[in-house]
């Protein structure tokens, strides 16, 4: 067996084994102030006890940094330490993998060899995102998404809410919305939305609710024609002309604010909206000639700025899909497309905050394997390729702390929610060591053979 300190996953920036072993004794006395894996504990026979008597401690260290923790195991006791809430969390997440490995032989003693790990994260925001509007998913599923990614120090949930299928956060002012729907019926209610948001700062990761915006907007333009630009045809895009658009989409922003309290960052949307209903919609041309602007696209600028300013002035950070727009300082531009976006983000004139999810190979939909069923223009993307996948694309110096991290998403046009997990498995694992781990530390046949120690001891994500 691999020293368990060289089985964690994220791999930590650095680890020390030193000579001599832990002995755990069972009951094992652990300090009961190890809230996230109490009942996880149960396993290894661990009695709570207070940090007088306990073996395994925690404590405060305000030297080490944002996120991080160290992990000291001596031959008579185990010392958690972090100097932040977020930092203990992940120390007892850690902590739960090192005992998963030391018990998996089954005996009733179990040793673990001595030594150090000290860790912080690569980036600070690591996510994924999931797509409920062309699947809708129960809230147990979403819950289990949140356990799985409190295991791998996943911090951010971007929760894909509107699309042309299936608006799926209740609307006081637009009920129509709410019968919306996809596949199945769904939209969650704001109790339910409430407790996942609840569960999901218990582990310390923030919801991304997203409002898709001027296009993916099918659904919504046939429940109220009269913000298409042909009521008689409604299309993908919002009349981005009608002021009445305007006014009913800032209402839809605020009660997606009120619903998501907690939520630093709000997703507007801002992908794939085609031209052609404006270049043939009155409003629209009006518009443009109004304000001066150069063509549609500059119109569609001209509204998500306004949509922009908006979540800025509600003291939130608005995100939205990359796009050739210009938007206010303090938006972050969620890079997807390729390496021209990320380049252009790198050395362009716009200074945003940037989130890397390049659609190669980030990309949650694409299939694992030729077996898993997929859109026949998508290509393989297996867990090696994730890993090996760099968010900056080597442009780390030009976009230095601009980039904020890395997100894969989930997009569930052909994911119903029972394969929800087994799209994010095993590669969500792999994603996770991208965002945390530095990039010379990173080796994919050792991070393989970590995920198979584990995975060997029983432990599931
Ligand atoms: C996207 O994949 N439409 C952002
Ligand atoms: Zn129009």
């Amino acid at each position: 067996m691999r020293p368990a300190l060289h089985c964690l996953i994220p791999r930590p920036a650095e680890v020390t084994l030193t000579e001599g072993e832990f002995t755990f004794t069972r009951p094992l006395q652990v300090s009961d102030r190890l809230p996230a894996i109490r009942e996880r504990l149960e396993f290894f026979g661990a009695k709570l006890a207070d940090d007088a008597t306990a073996v395994i401690t925690v404590a405060k260290d305000k030297s080490l940094p944002v996120e991080g923790f160290a992990i000291t195991v001596t031959s008579n006791a185990i010392r958690l330490t972090a100097s932040d809430e977020v930092g203990e969390f992940y120390a007892q997440v850690a902590l739960e993998q090192l005992l998963w490995i030391a018990f998996a032989e089954g005996t009733d003693v179990a040793k673990m060899q001595c030594g150090t790990v000290r860790d912080y994260p690569r980036y600070p925001m690591r996510g994924l995102m999931i797509d409920s509007a062309r699947h809708f998913q129960s809230k147990t599923v979403i819950l289990s998404v949140l356990d799985m990614m409190a295991k791998l120090r996943l911090n951010h949930l971007h929760w894909h809410l509107t699309d042309g299928e299936g608006w799926r956060f209740p609307s006081l002012g637009a009920p129509k919305l709410n019968t919306l729907d996809g596949r199945q019926a769904g939209c969650y209610a704001a109790a339910e939305i409430a407790e996942i948001t609840a569960y999901a700062k218990d582990r310390h990761i923030t919801i991304i609710p997203e409002l898709d915006m001027p296009g993916h907007s099918w659904g919504l333009t046939h429940l109220y024609p009269e913000l298409a630009c042909d009521s008689e045809h409604p299309g993908n895009e919002l009349c981005v002309g009608n002021p009445k658009t305007m006014e009913f989409m800032l209402h839809r922003l605020d009660e997606m604010l009120a619903l998501f309290p907690e939520s630093k960052f709000i997703h507007i949307g801002g992908d794939e909206a085609g031209t052609g209903h404006w270049e043939k919609c009155p409003k629209c041309q009006a518009k443009i000639k109004e304000l001066g602007l150069a063509n549609e696209r500059k119109l569609e600028e001209w509204f998500m700025v306004t949509m922009s300013r908006h979540v800025l002035k509600a003291g939130r950070t608005p995100v939205s899909w990359c796009t050739s727009a210009v938007m206010p300082d303090g938006h972050l531009f969620q890079a997807w497309n390729d390496v021209h976006e990320l380049m252009d983000l790198a050395w362009g004139t716009r200074k945003n905050l940037v989130l890397s999810s390049l659609y190669i190979p980030f990309y949650m939909d694409y299939p694992q394997n030729a077996e898993e069923p997929h859109f026949n223009w998508m290509t393989v993307q297996t867990e090696e390729m994730m890993y090996d996948g760099e968010p900056a694309a080597h442009m780390e110096r030009e976009l230095g702390d601009r980039l904020q991290g890395i997100e894969s998403p989930l997009w569930t046009e052909m994911v119903p929610e029972w394969r929800v997990k087994a799209k994010f498995l095993p590669r969500a694992i792999a994603i996770a060591e991208v965002g945390w781990t530095k990039h010379e530390l990173r080796d994919y046949h050792d991070y393989l053979r970590r995920r198979l120690s584990l995975e060997s001891a029983g432990y599931t994500w």
